[in-house]
């Protein structure tokens, strides 16, 4: 049988200007738009995306208003070869303006979609051409970098996947990307907000974290202070893949199946732990990098915007459910049956949040390959202090600063530059760097001697650390920001000038 995959491939290797992905747009009349006609062997994979409102159906009873690439959330997935140029071809039908920006990638600087510092905005009815080299290989994503808050919150997300030239040495039959996010529909409780972040060092960490925690009313993992801001919106809904429990369809398994989960948080607030009931989850990528060996698991805690790829084994006959552990999560539709083949499709009793007892993933348990390139230069040292959200203030900032009233930090290319933050507010700040990716050196003052590469290091509330080693390789003017809109705009945001 030929899949459609194939029939792209097939494409790409006769030079066509192929297509996103299995999932993504619409073959042949796409094709057409996109003039493969007049393709050559040297023509960029062409993508066109065009972004707009459409109602959106997350469950039964939920529909909302959302915002969509091609008229899907999450947008449709881009799978394409490391090294291969793509042309994405944006359209923008919204009636507000809009960029996108491509996750994980080192893309020249003029193609990194920040508003401001790298383009001008999209404006409604216009188009954009976005062009570069895909890489590095990994799970990456793409999202609008414009009003963040709100229109990644309605939907403007979607998958990015790089397949490595070389074929990876990881033992999986077929993958399975899922796209985590919350919404507010209004149609429901309040999911509590996940104030402390649990992806960066809990887990077997603790100490005196974790007793700082218990003393201040936290629940250890998972924890939460509970109460909401009143500039917060009210999540009640959480979506895998845009859909809601009862609406997200099954995850089959044949007997002895091995899968390649791919999980993307693209999640404005919360930080999602998955699990698979009965099963572990082998850990294979941090943020699409790969580990040096994988890493068993129970449970992965995946701070917004990160990412992880993870195999799972169906080893244990029946029906189970692949689910958040946070508070309230599961509840709120983040739940998948996982079905055995021969399995009766009856539905296990929900799943609970009680993960106590479960082993989780974090940053010093894995080992990451290095995939970054060696510094030939200096080495500069910067020290960044993550400070406000108190007394509910939505004002967020960097050494006392708030964006864009802040110096940037220089390098030169080849340099290194290590980053050390220190976060004295009551929230956890997944930081991320766009252009290029960085090394995890130690989190709240533990060395972790095999360092992960990752492109988001999420940073613990009440004085948790990280420091990230930077190779300064890909020239521009880099955004370093908190990857919760909402902190972003109040303020956590600096440049990372490479020259
Ligand atoms: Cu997903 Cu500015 O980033
Ligand atoms: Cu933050």
């Amino acid at each position: 049988m030929t899949t459609r995959r194939d029939f792209l491939r097939l494409l790409a290797g006769t030079g066509g200007a192929a297509l996103g992905s299995a999932t993504g747009l619409a073959g042949p009349s796409a094709l057409a738009r996109s003039g493969v006609g007049s393709a050559s062997a040297a023509e960029p994979r062409t993508i066109l995306l065009d972004a707009r409102r459409v109602r959106w159906e997350l469950a039964p009873g939920r529909t909302v208003t959302a915002m969509a690439y091609n008229g899907q959330v999450p947008g449709p997935e881009i799978r394409v070869r490391e090294g291969e140029r793509v042309r994405v071809v944006v359209t923008n039908s919204l009636d507000e303006p809009t960029t996108i920006h491509w996750h994980g990638v080192d893309v020249p600087n003029a193609m990194d979609g920040v508003p401001g510092v790298t383009q001008k905005p999209i404006a409604p009815g216009d188009t954009f051409v976005y062009e570069f080299e895909a890489r590095p290989a990994g799970t990456r994503w793409y999202h609008t970098h414009f009003s963040e808050h709100r229109q990644m919150d309605l939907g403007l997300s979607a998958a990015l996947v790089i397949e490595p030239r070389t074929p990876e040495p990881i033992d999986h039959d077929r993958e399975v990307v899922l796209v985590l996010d919350d919404w507010a529909t209004g149609a429901g409780p309040a999911v509590p907000p996940t104030r402390e972040g649990t992806a960066g060092g809990r887990g077997s960490l603790g100490g005196m974290m974790s007793g700082m925690r218990g003393m201040m009313g936290g629940r250890g993992m998972g924890g939460t202070m509970g109460r909401r801001a009143p500039h917060e919106p009210p999540y009640d809904t959480m979506t895998i893949n845009g859909k809601a429990h009862p609406a997200i369809e099954p995850l089959r398994l044949r007997r002895g199946e091995r899968v390649r989960l791919r999980l993307i948080n693209a999640s404005n607030e919360h930080t999602h732990v998955v699990h698979v009931a009965g099963h572990r989850l082998r850990v294979t990528h941090a943020d699409g990098n790969p580990l040096e060996s994988p890493v068993e698991v129970d449970a992965i805690p995946i701070a917004p915007s990160e990412r992880y790829d993870a195999v799972l084994v169906g080893d244990r006959p029946g029906a189970w459910w692949l689910h958040c552990t946070q508070p309230g999560h599961a509840a709120a539709g983040e739940r998948m049956l996982v079905i055995h083949d021969g399995a009766p499709a009856t539905e296990p009793p929900p799943p609970e949040s009680d993960a106590s007892g479960l082993a989780f993933w974090h940053y010093g348990l894995g080992g990451g390959r290095a995939v970054l390139p060696a510094p030939t230069a200096e080495t500069r040292r910067f020290d960044l202090t993550l400070s406000g959200g108190m007394m509910d203030s939505d004002r967020w900032t960097i050494n006392g600063h708030v964006w864009p009233a802040i110096d940037p930090l220089r390098a030169a290319r080849g340099e290194l530059a290590v980053i050390r933050f220190r976060n004295m507010s009551p929230e956890a700040h997944p930081m991320h760097l766009h252009g290029q990716s960085f090394r995890v050196l130690a989190v709240n003052g533990v060395r972790h001697p095999a360092p992960l590469v990752k492109d988001t290091v999420d940073v613990e509330a009440h004085m948790g650390s990280a420091v990230v080693e930077v190779v300064a390789h890909n020239p521009g003017d880099w955004l370093l920001h908190c990857h919760k809109p909402m902190h972003m705009d109040g303020g956590m945001a600096v440049l990372v000038r490479i020259a």
